[in-house]
């Protein structure tokens, strides 16, 4: 169309993505034997986008690629934070990821938080049985909750609604101009200003409030030096935490579509033995639906990819979406088959929805087993519920970053 031409002539790539979303990068990559690559400039930068299991070790190499400057400030301001872990590099990454790998890779409190999500998710759906409910909506609410007193904030079901409202609206509208990006900038600033408070009481022994927790830790750490994080980044690390469980909740609208699309399914979650399927499931979830569009940084100095020169201060990013289509890494990468986690348990590490390389060295997301843990709990329970899904509209528009099922997943409650 004369769109599609127009776009396709434009130097800089903002736009068209802006426009296309996640079905626009898939159409401009060309393949380098095996692998994609892209060059084009997003705000106004010279970018290169690469696939494939060699673009992972490249990107993630702190050799080729730093994050320094290298997020752009719509971002910061929405979904990460001035001053966030995503931003650092070398020993102060390392220093601050540490603290996220204690929190958020500890068996005990993984299945600590794991059981507060059911408890929350069987008190919503008794709540509301017989009605019919807009299912993302619910899982937020459910998940802000639960996150939010497993991290040590005081929370009440009023505190836990807005929670839920304000770490969606940060994620929906990260990606986008206009009164999405406008409301995600509202929520962030809200959400830091309501946090400042909580870890000044944590810093001067508020009763009650659990070692363990992420309030605690976050407030409490000292660096080499002795010295405390800034209030404001604690702030920002404390919501680092909270938001993405939150989001967990488009995972599990995806869980509700593949239950209703291909019911076997649920069989096959109901004669789970041993929770492998339930694992399956998420990874599945995780491969199959979009979610991540990309992630990457700046390439910190000259360097090469396949015979690519990559100029030093490039964008290089990795295309997360391609790379779970790619039908060189993928059997039938259009077929929803969790089993393919079964048949072959080393392909799922080849899955990056959350990054690749090694959590602990790089900047993998810390919180894989939560999400994991969590929405193989969830589809369990959404697979034993009898719930019905009402005729709506079910689409997934690749427009939209990030995407969900229009309707939200409407279901009705047994
Ligand atoms: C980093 C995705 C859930 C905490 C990341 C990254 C991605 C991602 C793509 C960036 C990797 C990179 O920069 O190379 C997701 C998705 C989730 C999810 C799709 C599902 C909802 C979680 C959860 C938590 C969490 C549940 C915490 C409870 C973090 C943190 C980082 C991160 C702290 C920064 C790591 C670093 O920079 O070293 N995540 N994540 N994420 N995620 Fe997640």
């Amino acid at each position: 169309s004369t769109v599609a031409r127009f776009l396709r002539s434009l130097p800089d790539s903002t736009l068209p993505l802006a426009v296309r979303g996640y079905s626009w990068l898939p159409d401009r990559m060309s393949d380098v034997h095996g692998g994609g690559v892209l060059r084009t400039r997003v705000l106004g930068q010279p970018a290169i986008f690469l696939r494939g299991p060699e673009a992972v070790d490249f990107v993630y190499d702190e050799d080729h690629v730093v994050r320094r400057e290298a997020l752009p400030g719509p971002v910061l301001d929405t979904l990460f934070g001035r001053g966030a872990v995503h931003t650092l590099d070398g020993e102060s990454h390392r220093v601050r990821k540490g603290i996220f790998l204690g929190l958020l890779m500890d068996e005990r409190g993984v299945a600590d938080l794991q059981g507060r999500v059911v408890a929350g998710w069987r008190e919503w759906t008794a709540r509301h049985s017989g009605e019919e409910v807009v299912l993302f909506d619910g899982v937020a609410e459910v998940l802000a909750a639960a996150v939010s007193e497993w991290a040590g904030l005081p929370c009440s079901d009023a505190s836990a609604a807005g929670t839920a409202r304000d770490c969606v609206a940060m994620v929906d509208g990260f990606a986008t101009p206009g009164p999405r990006h406008f409301r995600a900038r509202r929520a962030r600033r809200e959400q830091e200003a309501s946090l400042l408070p909580v870890v000044e009481h944590a810093r001067t022994g508020r009763p009650g409030l659990a070692d363990g927790s992420a309030v605690a830790v976050l407030a409490r750490h000292r660096d080499a030096a002795g010295l405390p994080l800034a209030p404001h980044t604690v702030a920002v690390e404390i919501l680092n935490v909270v938001r993405p469980t939150v989001a967990i909740a488009w995972f599990v609208a995806f869980a509700a579509h593949a239950l209703h699309r291909w019911p076997d399914q649920r069989i096959a979650l109901l004669t789970d033995e041993d929770g492998s399927r339930a694992r399956a499931f998420a990874h599945e979830v995780r491969r199959f639906y979009p979610f991540a569009p990309f992630v990457g940084g700046l390439a910190w100095r000259d360097a090469a990819w396949r015979g690519q020169r990559i100029k030093a201060g490039t964008m290089v990013l990795l295309d997360i979406f391609g790379h779970h289509r790619d039908p060189a890494q993928w059997d039938h990468p259009r077929r929803f088959d969790p089993d393919r986690f079964l048949r072959e348990p080393g392909a799922v590490h080849r899955l990056i929805p959350q990054g690749g390389g090694d959590p602990a060295t790089g900047h993998r997301c810390p919180g894989e087993d939560i999400t994991v843990t969590v929405l193989a709990a969830l589809s369990t329970e959404l697979a034993s519920l009898g719930h019905t899904v009402p005729h709506q509209d079910l689409r997934i528009p690749l427009s939209r970053v990030p995407t969900l099922p229009r309707s939200g997943m409407r279901i009705r409650l047994p």
